[in-house]
Parts: C-alpha cells; structure tokens; sequence
C-alpha cells in the first residue's frame, strides 16, 4: 500500500488542468453497452475506478483499448454477469444494469454492499426498472433481472439519485415508446451522460431538469465524445489555493458546475474569478467559517463537503457543516481532529471552530473525499503528515500528488 508524505506550509502557485471527469467517465463507459458499433472517448481520466469499469466492460464482451489518451470501447456478444468481485471494489459497476437489460434483456449484477459513508442502496434503480418491465430476484447476493423488452414508463424517485437517474436514462434510451423521470438528478454527470446519449441518436429533453423525457430508439450510433472536466477535483484544487494561502489557475474548469461551491469559498473570503485562461483562485487574507449543508445539485455537493471542512479548520470563527445525502461521511473528522483540528460531531453535522495552525500527523484516509481533505490539511500543516491507505485517492484523482508537486507542495507517494 502507498502512503503520501506532505511537508506543508508552502503557498501553492501556478496553474493545474483539471482533469476528465470520473463520475461522468463512469455511465458513459458503460453505455457503450447500448451500442452495437466502437465507440471512442476522450479526456477519460487514468483513475482506478476507470480501470475497474474497463475490466468489467470486458468480462460483459466488449474489447476496450487504450490509444492516444483515446479509449475505445467495441461491444461483442454481451455477456450478462457482473460478479462481487468487481463490484464490491466499485459500487457504480451497477451501472451496467439497465444497459444490460435494454440490451440483451437479461443481468445478474452482484447486489452492492454499503460502503464507508453509507447504506446506499439500489432500490430505485431497481423500482424504476421494474416499472420499465423488468423483473427482479435476488440470488446468493446477485440481482437477476431479466425482460423481454423493456418499455417506456413515468417514474418518480424518491430522492434526486444520481446512479438511479442515469442507470434509468440508458434503459430507456433503447426502451420501447416514452419514458417520464420524474424528480431526476439535476448532477452535470447525467446531463453529460444525456448529451452523449444524444450525441448517438437517442431522444432526450429535459437533462439538467428534475424531469427528464426519453423518446427510446431502437439503435443508437457510434460516436466520439470528450467526458465533460471533473467539479470536484477542481473544486479541490481551489481549496488547496485556500488553505495554503496560494494562487491557482485550473485550466478546463467546469466553472459553471462549480458555483455552488464557488460561491462559499467567496463567501469565507476567498477571490475565485473566471478568467479567459481558466478560474483562478487566491487567498489573500484570513478566511472565515460558514455554514453548509450539503444538498443534490445544483446545492452545495456532498463530495466536497470533506474538503471545505478542511478549509474551514483554519478559518475564523466558527461554522456548521450538515451532511444531508449520505448518513456517514465524516470518517475524516477524527483525523482532522488529529491534526489539531477544533471539530465535534452531533448527528447529520459538525460544528467546526477554526484554529490558527494544524499540525503534521499520521492520518488514514477513509474514503476518496475524505483522504482529500486529509491531503489538503497536509498541505497547510506545520511538519509532516502521512496520508496512508490512499487507494481511496487513487480512485479518483487522477495523479494527485505530480499536480501537486508541479505547483510547489513538497509531497511525495512512498511505499508503506
Ligand atoms: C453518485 O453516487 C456519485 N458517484 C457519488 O460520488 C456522489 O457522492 C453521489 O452521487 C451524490 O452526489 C458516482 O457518480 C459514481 P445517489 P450515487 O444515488 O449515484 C440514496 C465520489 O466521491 N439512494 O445520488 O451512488 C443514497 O443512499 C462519490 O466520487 C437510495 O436510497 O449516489 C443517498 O443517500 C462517492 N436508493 C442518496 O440517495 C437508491 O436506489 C443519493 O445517492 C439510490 C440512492
């Protein structure tokens, strides 16, 4: 296992490019699946979590290749078993569901467990498929789902989910006749999954909005198509120009996708403007607490929550922090609190007090936006942190530590 070393206390300057991003990369790789054609994709990031969906593309029949920072994905006869193996590494492997089933109208997908932030069950995706014809028993731990063809339907989530919304979109993109997602992701991942979608032929309004409208097709067309920048690794990245009292210009950023997140880092006192070259982020005095409560897009996102509580540790004042989409994710408080952090938990929120300096210490990363926060208080800390168990960061920030490096922090990957 690898570990980063970080000596912090260097203001962090010069510009980053922000990479594809993965939770966009994730659904349109596997909507390949809906494609008889190869499909080529560009700005797909070198992540972990890309890594396993290509093997599991594979084991389902198609061939990828990697070319030229291109990955083409060509689908053979398709196979229907996604197996636990896979899937407990990555649980958006049941992604490939509702494309399988619109597909060759059978899966047996492992069911996915909980994970370190929550439950996170499946039950819309699979009450939306059900509406769409499908049919569901679980087996030693596996969904089998089988239909004869799946056709349109209305179907009303019970909360904005974005794996639901997007698992939804792919079946009833080759679905008979109309289907109505009502109370639908709002996330820039699923309209990016959508544009690509439309991109091949498929029928589509409404992506962006709480009520999406799939006209299905009987066959898509192959295309090529650039995975939309990752928000929240730069959203990151403008933390990290925060808390280490930097500049940064990140090149491609999803400047609009990030306004929520924009807007707090304004609001503690941080200059973040759009520029022709990219955003630029700096810090130039002290910042200050605030509250946040996370919140489906275009709310403040769950998957920055982490890092901004990081920022806020050497902050003024005090400020609360309510998680509201998954019941546990603050695995990185007792480590932040370990570094000298000012933080108590109650429930759904933490009450950060800002504290002048954090420390160095060996701290774990528990899960991928945890172990950011984890790297960014590293950064701004006296001495040295240890970030170990960083397989989480692997999975989705996609060389972390040369883009660090390249804009100053003294950060390095060693072995454990
Ligand atoms: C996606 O997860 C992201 N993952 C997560 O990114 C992100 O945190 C999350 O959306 C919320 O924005 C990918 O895109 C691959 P949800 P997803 O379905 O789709 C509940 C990261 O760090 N729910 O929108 O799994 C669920 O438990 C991560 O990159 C049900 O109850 O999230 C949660 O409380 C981790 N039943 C809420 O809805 C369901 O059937 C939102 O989950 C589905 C979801």
């Amino acid at each position: 296992m690898d570990k980063l070393v970080i000596e912090g206390g260097v203001p962090l300057t010069g510009s980053i490019e922000v990479s594809g991003s993965k939770n966009a990369a994730l659904p349109i790789l596997f909507s390949s699946i809906l494609l008889t054609d190869p499909v080529c994709f560009r700005n797909i990031p070198n992540l972990r979590d890309i890594h396993t969906t290509l093997k599991l593309l594979g084991m389902l029949g198609c061939a990828c290749e990697h070319q030229k920072g291109r990955i083409t994905v060509t689908p053979g006869n398709l196979l229907p078993e996604a197996p636990y193996d896979l899937v407990r590494t990555m649980r958006a492997s049941v992604l490939c569901l509702g494309p399988l089933l619109a597909r060759i109208g059978h899966a047996r997908v492992a069911l996915p467990g909980g994970c370190a932030i929550g439950a996170r069950p499946v039950d819309q995706h699979l009450k939306g498929l059900e509406l769409m014809g499908a049919r569901f028993e679980l087996e030693k731990g596996y969904i089998l789902g089988r239909c004869r063809k799946l056709h349109g339907a209305r179907i009303t989530f019970d909360m904005p989910t974005v794996g639901g919304t997007e698992n939804l979109l792919m079946a009833a993109a080759l679905a008979e006749g109309e289907t109505i997602l009502e109370n639908a992701a709002r996330e820039p991942e699923v309209v990016d999954l959508a544009n690509f979608l439309i991109a091949c032929g498929a029928r589509i309004e409404g992506q962006g909005t709480s009520r999406i409208h799939v006209m299905g097709t009987n066959g898509l067309r192959s295309v090529e198509y650039a995975v939309m920048p990752d928000r929240i690794e730069a959203g990151t990245f403008l933390v990290a120009a925060g808390i280490t009292g930097g500049e940064l210009l990140l090149r491609q950023c999803p400047v609009n996708a990030l306004e929520s997140v924009i807007l707090k880092l304004q609001d503690m006192g941080m200059v973040v403007s759009a520029t022709p070259a990219g955003v630029l982020a700096k810090c130039a005095r002290p910042l200050r607490c605030v509250d946040v409560t996370t919140k489906p897009y275009p709310g403040f996102p769950t998957d920055m929550q982490a890092q901004i509580m990081a920022l806020m540790c050497l902050a003024e004042g005090a400020g609360v922090v309510e998680e509201s989409i998954f019941e546990n994710r603050f695995m990185h408080v007792p480590e932040l609190v370990r570094m000298g952090g000012n933080i108590r938990i109650s429930g759904h929120t933490v009450m950060v007090r800002g504290v002048r300096h954090l420390t160095g210490a060996q701290v774990m990363a528990s899960d991928l936006r945890g172990g950011a926060a984890l790297v960014l208080a590293g950064l701004a800390a006296g001495g040295i942190t240890e970030v170990s168990r960083i397989y989480h960061l692997d999975r989705g920030y996609e060389g972390i530590e040369d883009k660090l490096a390249a804009v100053g922090a003294r950060i390095r990957r060693e072995k454990e």
